[in-house]
């Protein structure tokens, strides 16, 4: 098919990616084994059928223990390293990733150690296959803005390798205004800021990420088209929004792939582009989550071809850098 071929070969970036996501079962289970650290399920083919999401929720308390049994630096770097790999097969020529300090800070894993293991990984990809990258550590809007200050303090040493800062974990009842000061304190130091904003949540946490996060892009963004003035907010502001199909799918943010508003966004004229986000829980790559949408919903070879070029211009790479790429 002639789309199938268009969307797998052309090149493109994936800008909202949770590296803690792209853990499969396989890999988990070798980590799990040589670190000694026991899982609660006893096969993968266990492990697979409880990815059944009903909401968000349900999938943070399966992703928060499966990169439990990451410990060591090696871990983090095996666990980077799959993922490029598996994605330089799909034409990702690009990625900026997010990593989840607290999520392992939590459990007595240093800062220093994942991003180190992380680091090394996304080097070693770009020298062996050019893939240019950023990195983006994101805050738990679950925990408080004290324990986000607490991780920016230990991010200092690290900010030469850290591009950009996200607020991600369970949305409802935790808005972007609870960490407006530690957004401030993260845009003095220079760094992108972007935030998960109307997932689940509301319009109003939209326009908080907009408002008062000041964000340079929106992940998701799905609620944003319940009000036609955020809609024309995120236009005039040229803002992007990471979409990500399979995964609104496998979280009940969407019925149906014939109802993804993917579309209604490009017809609105926003920055909207294609993305992961968690693809071992959520049944897919970048390119699985193209072929989602041209299976499910009919859109067209014009289509693709802006979603690819919004993928670069949403990114955080200077023009000299996108040309190259291009
Ligand atoms: N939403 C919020 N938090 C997350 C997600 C997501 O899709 N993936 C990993 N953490
Ligand atoms: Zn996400």
């Amino acid at each position: 098919h002639s789309l199938l071929a268009l969307a797998h070969e052309m090149p493109k970036t994936e800008l909202h990616l949770h590296i803690e996501g792209t853990f499969e079962p396989e890999l988990m289970f070798s980590i799990a084994k040589r670190n000694s650290v026991p899982l609660k399920y006893q096969t993968v083919e266990e492990l697979k059928s409880a990815y059944q999401f009903e909401n968000l929720q349900d999938f943070l308390d399966l992703y928060y223990q499966g990169m439990s049994v990451l410990l060591k630096e090696q871990d983090f770097y095996d666990l980077t390293m799959a993922y490029l790999e598996r994605v330089h097969r799909d034409n990702v020529v690009h990625v900026e990733i997010f990593f989840d300090p607290q999520g392992h800070t939590s459990r007595n894993v240093s800062f220093e150690t994942q991003i180190n293991g992380i680091y090394r990984a996304l080097k070693d990809g770009e020298s062996k296959f050019g893939m240019t990258f950023k990195l983006i550590m994101s805050f738990l809007r679950h925990l408080s803005e004290e324990d986000a200050f607490k991780t920016l303090e230990q991010a200092k040493p690290y900010l030469d390798w850290i591009d950009g800062v996200g607020l991600d974990s369970s949305e409802v009842g935790n808005p972007p205004l609870n960490f407006k000061n530690v957004f401030e304190e993260c845009k003095k130091l220079g760094l992108a800021v972007t935030a998960h904003a109307g997932e689940e949540g509301p319009p109003e946490y939209v326009w908080q990420a907009i408002d008062t996060i000041k964000v340079d892009r929106i992940d998701h963004g799905n609620r944003a088209l319940e009000e036609a003035d955020l809609i024309a907010a995120i236009k005039s502001r040229g803002l992007t929004l990471t979409v990500c199909p399979l995964s609104n799918l496998k979280l009940c943010v969407v019925s149906d792939m014939k109802n993804h508003p993917i579309r209604t966004m490009l017809k609105f004229g926003l920055n909207a582009t294609v993305n992961s986000d968690d693809p071992a829980y959520f049944g897919g790559y970048m390119n699985d989550n193209y072929t989602a949408l041209i299976q499910g919903s009919g859109i067209s070879k014009i289509e693709l071809y802006t979603l690819a070029c919004n993928s670069f211009n949403g990114s955080w790479l200077n023009s000299e850098q996108k040309s190259k790429h291009l």
